[in-house]
């Protein structure tokens, strides 16, 4: 990752954040994006000189644009930012229904699109999906079904993309700052029952994940893969 530079859309929290540490760490330079300019400068304090900070918000065209014509060359580029809700089919308005397609699936599309005339050939995309792709949860079934959309995008942008290589990280439930804004009790409820459902008992780390966003970047010969960072959810 040596003098590597890395975009992350959703870089200022959580998952997106850890990366970012992480690729510093091994000697990258980052610019993490996300809507909140104060967040985005709280994170931009943690992670020091080797960061800049820029807002986009995924669901505008215009502002993707922005953010690559201002963040320039890239050799990595990871999208975990996404903001929707989830409901039942049979309770969710439609809003509701179609927000994690908004974001998280065509957020993503568009933030590749707008970002390939600055992405390095021989460099990388990861997206972000979600292991209720393929165990999905009682309340959400747009959102079971946009994770596999992801996962299914980024085999067919490996292909249309290559020699840029595109994967993508599939994980169970991560204990991040997206979890620590929810209430004690429902943040609670929520690991329990994954600790339940999961092989290894308990729910993942924002470094675990870090740690395989960075084996995708790394890794010269992975392309068209999903990893699924979640503890052996996906096989009970
Ligand atoms: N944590 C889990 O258990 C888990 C499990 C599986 C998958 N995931 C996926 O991982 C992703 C990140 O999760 P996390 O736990 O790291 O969440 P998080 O701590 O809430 O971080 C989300 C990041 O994305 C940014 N963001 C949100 N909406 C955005 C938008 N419309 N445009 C640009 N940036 C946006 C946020 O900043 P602003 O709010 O300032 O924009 C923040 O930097 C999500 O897509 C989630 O579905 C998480």
């Amino acid at each position: 990752m040596r003098k590597q530079r890395v975009a992350i859309i959703g870089g200022s929290s959580g998952i997106g954040l850890r990366v970012a540490e992480r690729a510093i760490d091994l000697g990258a330079d980052v610019v993490i994006g996300g809507r909140d300019a104060e967040k985005l400068q709280r994170a931009a304090s943690k992670l020091g000189p080797a960061s800049r900070v820029l807002t986009v918000d995924n669901v505008d065209q215009d502002s993707l644009r922005r953010f690559f014509e201002q963040a320039g060359p890239i050799n990595h580029l990871f999208t975990p930012g996404a903001s929707y809700s989830r409901g039942r089919i049979d309770k969710a308005s439609d809003e509701v229904a179609e927000s994690s397609f908004r974001s998280k699936f065509w957020g993503q599309y568009y933030a590749v699109k707008h970002a390939l005339p600055y992405l390095d050939k021989n460099g990388s995309i990861t997206l972000m999906a979600g292991a209720y792709s393929v165990r999905p949860a009682a309340e959400g079934a747009a959102y079971g079904a946009c994770n596999a959309a992801i996962e299914g995008l980024g085999r067919a942008l490996a292909v249309e993309l290559a020699p840029i290589r595109v994967n993508v990280i599939s994980p169970g439930t991560i204990d991040s700052d997206l979890w620590r804004r929810q209430p004690d009790a429902i943040r609670e409820a929520s690991f329990s029952s994954y600790g339940e459902a999961a092989l290894l008992k308990r729910v993942g780390t924002t470094d675990e994940v870090a740690h395989t966003v960075i084996y995708l970047m790394e890794n010269g010969f992975m392309n068209g893969s999903t990893l699924y960072p979640d503890g052996g959810f996906a096989l009970r």
